[in-house]
């Protein structure tokens, strides 16, 4: 699947660790793990698929939810972190900002979660509707599913935690089968399971 933006930027994992870790000082909660964890699954997912990078994997999962540094937000931390990457030239993860809560197209530019103008929300909808998802979109995608902020789960259970604290809508159902496909589609680019990949999945799933 290829790109319709080009890739041209992220930064090392070096120096995503160090600023992460600076800018979570802002909104210290839940994402900072979450990211944490997703960034690890993401990695691990992408060892194994074998024709992506892992430490790019890494970095994007890290820096997916960087937009949240702001403070508790919704929608708007999807444009906070784009700014913010595209400040400092990361192309690639301001990209993941964007995409990785968007499994479904057209974005609803009435959904609940926007809480930024009317004008940023059609850039995000412009954005996803011309951009067509390759490999890392789709990954980060997946791993926002897999990843609590006290440890990786099975999805069904992410998506539950999510559902219960946001509440479900007429595209939830849709939702939840795109997110099933996207973990096919990456257990067949990793020739197995993916969970088998994940060590301590299966002790931090049964966690409360
Ligand atoms: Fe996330």
């Amino acid at each position: 699947m290829k790109s319709a933006v080009p890739h041209s930027g992220y930064p090392s994992r070096e120096e995503a660790i160090r600023i992460f870790e600076e800018k979570i000082t802002g909104n210290p909660g839940n994402w900072v793990d979450h990211s944490r964890y997703a960034a690890f699954a993401a990695e691990q997912i992408a060892a194994a698929a074998g024709d992506m990078d892992p430490e790019k994997a890494y970095v994007l999962g890290l820096l997916h939810d960087i937009g949240r540094h702001v403070g508790i937000v919704r929608g708007r931390h999807q444009i906070e972190g784009y700014r913010f990457c595209m400040e400092n030239g990361w192309t690639d993860c301001a990209r993941i900002c964007l995409t990785h809560t968007h499994l479904l197209k057209p974005v609803n530019p009435k959904s609940a979660m926007w809480d930024i103008s009317a004008e940023e929300v059609q850039f995000i909808a412009d954005f996803i509707d011309q951009t067509e998802y390759d490999d890392y979109d789709l990954l980060i995608q997946l791993c926002d599913s897999l990843a609590r902020s006290i440890g990786l789960c099975v999805i069904e259970i992410r998506m539950v935690d999510v559902g219960r604290r946001y509440g479900v809508g007429p595209t939830t159902l849709k939702r939840w089968n795109r997110t099933f496909e996207l973990n096919s589609y990456f257990d067949k680019k990793c020739g197995s399971n993916i969970y088998f990949h994940l060590l301590g999945i299966g002790e931090s799933s049964l966690l409360p």
